[in-house]
């Protein structure tokens, strides 16, 4: 009986060191995913920047690895801000992406010498300038597009169509150059050009040829039409991963290849130019090199159902109930059984949607006490935790030849109760 081995480690050591449930990371499978990106997104007509998107998974290790990589960081959020500038990412990397940053947000942007804010509206513009006058700061834009293009992906991940929440619809030229102007007014924002994101979890290459192809031939219209100069486009991220057998992602290195190619030929064919073309990826760089060990508990048959429970569930990972993801599994100290009985496996949250998956194949002889390990848990499950159920976050290690270390720590209860207060406010 062959138990699961991860970056050279036996998965029951790591669950006897570290316990369950357990977010391991295969070190050597980001890197390879950052290479991948990184050296197939090039170009001799334009510079390229591969930019990931903290949002997937966020911790001092990961944007250790990214700036090793030599790729920029897009973040969201003024906690995202703090942990890269925490981890001595080089600031004029990070693009600070969202569609109702706060003032406090602004300026700590401009504070940290945050290289980039992707603009979402003309509010977020004129905020913007006004605090980087004040501050004497400079800072470059990138104005967030809605190009209108519906990717096939869950609808709460999709983000392109006209009523989506975030950016301006291309289709709205006169505002879109209202806003150019304001930060053309400014003698600290430096307008560089236009960002989209079509959706996540993309496995073909045909939406982003769409998106590129109408960005580029948006770009031409503003020129012609608004004389606005365009130097730099991020055609945001997206990129599907591998859950299950029957995703079948085009491999991100392909993709980026691509991607590069038909920006060079739509260049030609629109009659426009570029300095910089980036992408955004974030699920594609962690999610396959992360892995949800959890340890089983009690069993029950009902009717219909064999289930198995974990000693972990939504609180950890939220996919399953939030988006109807699917994942694959096996027993992980039972490889090479025969995977004989179908069982649903499900959290310990209390809640009924709490089933991590529906039907698992997995050998009948599967008991209490099993390491049931889930794949590609390692992009927006551990992002996306909570405490429901005062469930403490996982510990996360990272494992690479045969070693492995803990990159962030088990939560415990006192960690929870750090916030308690029992404080009289002075009004
Ligand atoms: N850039 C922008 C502007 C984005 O909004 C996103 C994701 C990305 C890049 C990275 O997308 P990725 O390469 O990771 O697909 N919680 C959802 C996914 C939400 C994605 C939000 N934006 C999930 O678990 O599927």
């Amino acid at each position: 009986m062959a138990t699961l081995e991860i970056g050279g480690i036996d998965c029951k050591r790591l669950a006897e060191i570290s316990g369950t449930p357990l977010l391991i990371y295969d070190e050597a499978k980001i890197e390879e995913q950052l290479a991948a990106a990184t050296e197939n997104f090039q170009s001799q007509r334009f510079e390229t920047e591969v930019v990931y998107a903290a949002k997937a998974f966020s911790c001092k290790a990961i944007f250790e690895k990214v700036r090793q990589a030599g790729a920029g960081l897009d973040v969201v959020s003024g906690g995202e801000l703090y942990c890269a500038h925490q981890a001595g990412m080089p600031m004029e990397k990070v693009y600070f992406h969202g569609n109702n940053k706060s003032e406090e947000e602004l300026r700590m942007a401009l504070e940290l010498g945050c290289g980039t804010v992707v603009l979402d509206n003309d509010m977020e513009c004129r905020k913007l300038a006004r605090l980087a006058e004040e501050l004497k700061k400079p800072i470059q834009v990138l104005l967030r597009v809605n190009p209108g293009i519906e990717a096939h992906t869950h609808e709460y991940i999709r983000t392109s169509g006209s009523d989506s929440k975030f950016g301006i619809s291309i289709a709205k030229k006169n505002e879109i150059k209202a806003l150019v102007n304001i930060a053309m007014l400014s003698d600290y924002v430096q307008f560089k050009g236009f960002h989209s994101h079509i959706g996540s979890q993309i496995t073909e290459a045909a939406a982003f040829e769409e998106a590129l192809a109408i960005m580029l031939g948006f770009i031409r219209e503003m020129r012609d039409g608004y004389n606005i100069s365009t130097k730099h486009l991020s055609i945001g991220g997206g990129f599907g991963i591998r859950y299950t057998a029957d995703d079948k992602p085009i491999p991100l290195g392909e993709m980026a290849e691509i991607l590069a190619r038909t920006c060079e030929r739509l260049l030609d064919e629109k009659g426009v130019r570029l300095e910089k073309l980036l992408i955004e990826p974030g699920r594609s760089i962690v999610g396959e090199a992360g892995y949800s060990l959890y340890k089983v508990g009690f069993s029950k048959d009902t009717d219909t159902k064999h289930f198995l429970f974990v000693d972990g569930g939504m609180s950890d990972n939220i996919r399953p109930a939030l988006y109807q993801a699917d994942y694959s599994c096996d027993i992980a100290n039972r490889l090479g059984e025969a995977k004989n009985k179908t069982y649903c496996i499900a959290g310990k949250n209390c809640e009924s949607g709490d089933i991590l998956i529906k039907e698992a194949k997995l050998p009948d002889t599967a008991c209490e006490g099993d390491l049931l390990v889930m794949y590609a848990t390692g992009a927006y499950g551990y992002s996306m935790a909570s405490n429901y159920n005062r469930a403490g976050r996982p510990e996360v290690i990272f494992v690479k030849d045969g070693k492995a270390r803990r990159v962030l720590k088990r939560e415990s209860y006192e960690d929870q109760l750090r916030l308690e207060a029992d404080e009289p406010l002075s009004l």
